[in-house]
């Protein structure tokens, strides 16, 4: 187990260069399957999402190798097309291979991914939209079967703006002779960014970032390099930790342009924030305002996956604010901890109350998920004393040596192993 120790008191100042996403990378890893050619994808941060991903393609038979800070993927001799069950339970995003082993090989055996600490994480949404386009599905006893061999282009309506759901079908689609056309489609910057990417391969894929998506087949895709959308989330974490340290920050390759709810609400809790493409520069107040309601939605509304980092600032503002989750029923987990280092948060179901107090104390906490475990780390650099954050292995699934990150920016934060 690996804990993070922050020692807090620190006014964070520095610059740092963001990413690329992680929520980027995991669906053109999975697309990268849909050419027989080398695809290399450039400045992928060293995540262990990312790595199990690449093991997932690998047991597939692809060679996956690390090139400076790309990664190369060759799909040329890919020869499975049943997921191994052991990595798909690691890696929820395992599912959106669905699509792109279906678009190969008309046939697919996957395991049921399973839930995780913020939710049950149900796929109906993904077997639905694959259903459309004709893919007959059993599922028998955890494990799903896929029969592609009627495989056809057609129309596919989303109950949900689903992520992971969006990125199958469309992954599905691309090489269907005709046209798909998928409603109700997630919006999100990293659904824009597989459309470009998969156009960049030779695809004929529009509309991403609107409702509706238009996928025209093609006969082939072939290989391609390419750099992926810097990472929306990573960035707002690291606002986040200038912000609950009264600290200052400029952020090189931000995607200010994806970021517009994050820096709406870090405005509204009193941060002076300028901004230019591809750089954003925060400073923050001694003491944060409270924001008077966080809701979050799907994009481009306030994202989920910053939610519990907003919680950490809401705690410590001056004022009460109230936070709703709507995207999962389980994101607040870290609201316990986090009244244990002196917040005062109530959380009932899917909303959470925060009155905002001068200061929290360091505390043994323990990380649940990526972002939760981000958050009480922000915690820690604004609390008095040391804070621990057991299970800070969860951390690396979405951030790069957070760290180090953090300490390029003076926080007192190091890692023990054991
Ligand atoms: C993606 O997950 C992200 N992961 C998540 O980031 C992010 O929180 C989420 O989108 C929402 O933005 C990756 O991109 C790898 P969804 P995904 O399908 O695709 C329900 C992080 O911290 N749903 O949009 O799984 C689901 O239960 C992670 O980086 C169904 O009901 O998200 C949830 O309530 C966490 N049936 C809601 O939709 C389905 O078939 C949103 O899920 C699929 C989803």
């Amino acid at each position: 187990m690996e804990t993070m120790m922050v020692t807090g008191g620190r006014r964070l100042r520095g610059n740092l260069r963001v990413d690329s996403a992680k929520n980027a990378v995991l669906p053109l890893l999975a697309a990268s399957i849909l050419t027989e050619e080398p695809v290399t994808l450039r400045e992928v941060p060293r995540l262990t999402d990312v790595s199990h991903m690449a093991d997932i393609l690998r047991t597939l038979g692809c060679e996956v190798t690390r090139e400076g800070s790309g990664l190369r993927v060759d799909s040329g001799n890919l020869r499975g097309w049943e997921m191994p069950d052991k990595l798909s339970k690691q890696i929820r995003s395992s599912i959106f291979m669905l699509g792109p082993i279906l678009a190969r090989f008309r046939k697919a055996t996957v395991t049921y991914p399973g839930g995780c600490e913020i939710g049950v994480r149900p796929i109906d949404l993904h077997l639905s939209g694959l259903r459309s386009l004709g893919v007959v599905i059993e599922d028998e006893g955890g494990h799903i079967h896929c029969d592609g061999g009627g495989m056809h282009a057609g129309e596919v309506h989303l109950d949900y703006p689903s992520v992971g759901a969006t990125e199958n079908v469309m992954m599905a689609a691309v090489l269907l002779e005709g046209t798909t056309y998928i409603h109700n489609a997630a919006r999100e910057p990293e659904i824009v960014d597989l459309q470009r990417f998969l156009n960049a391969m030779g695809g004929d894929v529009r509309g991403a970032g609107e409702q509706t998506i238009c996928v025209r087949g093609v006969e082939r895709l072939r290989g391609v390099t390419y750099t992926p959308i810097a990472d929306r989330i990573v960035a707002g974490t690291l606002l986040a930790a200038a912000a609950i340290t009264g600290g200052e920050i400029t952020l090189e390759r931000a995607p200010v342009e994806d970021m517009t709810a994050t820096l709406s609400k870090l405005r509204e809790m009193g941060c002076a924030i300028s901004e230019e493409p591809g750089r954003v520069h925060l400073s923050a107040p001694g003491r944060l305002r409270a924001f008077r309601q966080l809701q979050t939605q799907p994009h481009p509304g306030f994202p989920t996956d910053m939610q519990v980092q907003m919680l950490a600032l809401l705690s410590v503002s001056e004022g009460t604010g109230v936070i709703v989750e709507n995207v999962f029923e389980n994101r607040f987990a870290h609201a316990g901890d986090l009244n244990r280092m002196g917040a005062r948060i109530i959380v009932s179901g899917r909303t959470a109350v925060a009155h905002g107090v001068e200061r929290l104390c360091g505390a043994q906490v323990t990380a649940r998920d990526l972002r939760g475990g981000a958050a009480l780390v922000l915690a820690g650099l604004r609390a008095e004393g040391i804070t621990m954050v057991e299970h800070a292995e969860l951390i690396d699934r979405g951030y790069d040596h957070l760290e180090l990150q953090l300490r390029a920016l003076g926080a007192e934060v190091s890692r023990i192993s054991g």
